[in-house]
């Protein structure tokens, strides 16, 4: 049997973090879908969710075993309905974990086919996130060390002109 797991995540937009986390679970399981979802908690949208989604294929190209998709419903739903064994996010510092813990709670509760597993980031990417990064790019900061290189200009662009308008 196939052994599927789900990525979710904003993706807004993706990051090396991201990618670095998406990229060691390939290597864990058969399949890996990354998941374009909705976090009602975050509203400063920079990126649509078929812009986040097209962004994430470029820079995973290279990882013939990850797929990625676009869902606004519940997570929990998804999983189930794509036969996923495991739903595999990134935990970053213990300010992640409270959230994070309360999220794999919620989603066992839901369903309770699926463990939800912890890869935790790697040095250099544990203060990276994509509201960090917005932010860098709105005051014209460098964001080449945490935006994967194939997809910086158009990001830098997007970024740029979210300050302007
Ligand atoms: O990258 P993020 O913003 O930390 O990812 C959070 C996300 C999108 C994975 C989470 O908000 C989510 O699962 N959204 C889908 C709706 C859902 O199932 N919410 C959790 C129910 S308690």
């Amino acid at each position: 049997m196939e052994r599927i797991a789900v990525c979710p995540g904003s993706f807004d937009p993706v990051t090396k973090g991201h990618l670095d986390i998406i990229t060691r679970a390939s290597n864990l399981f058969d399949r890996v879908i990354v998941l374009v979802s909705k976090n009602m908690m975050k509203t400063n949208e920079c990126f649509t969710p078929q812009e986040r989604k097209d962004l994430i294929l470029r820079v995973t190209e290279s990882l013939p075993n990850v797929v990625v998709d676009v869902y606004d419903g519940l997570l929990a739903n998804y999983v189930r309905s794509v036969g996923a064994i495991a739903i595999v996010k990134g935990l970053r510092a213990v300010s992640d974990f409270e959230y994070e813990f309360q999220m794999a709670l919620a989603n066992r509760e839901l369903y309770s086919g699926a463990e939800t597993v912890f890869l935790t980031t790697t040095a250099e990417n544990m203060y990276l996130s994509s509201s960090v990064v917005k932010q860098i790019a709105a005051f014209g900061g460098d964001i080449s060390h945490s935006i994967p290189p194939e997809i910086l200009s158009v990001v830098e662009k997007r970024l740029m002109k979210e300050k302007l308008s």
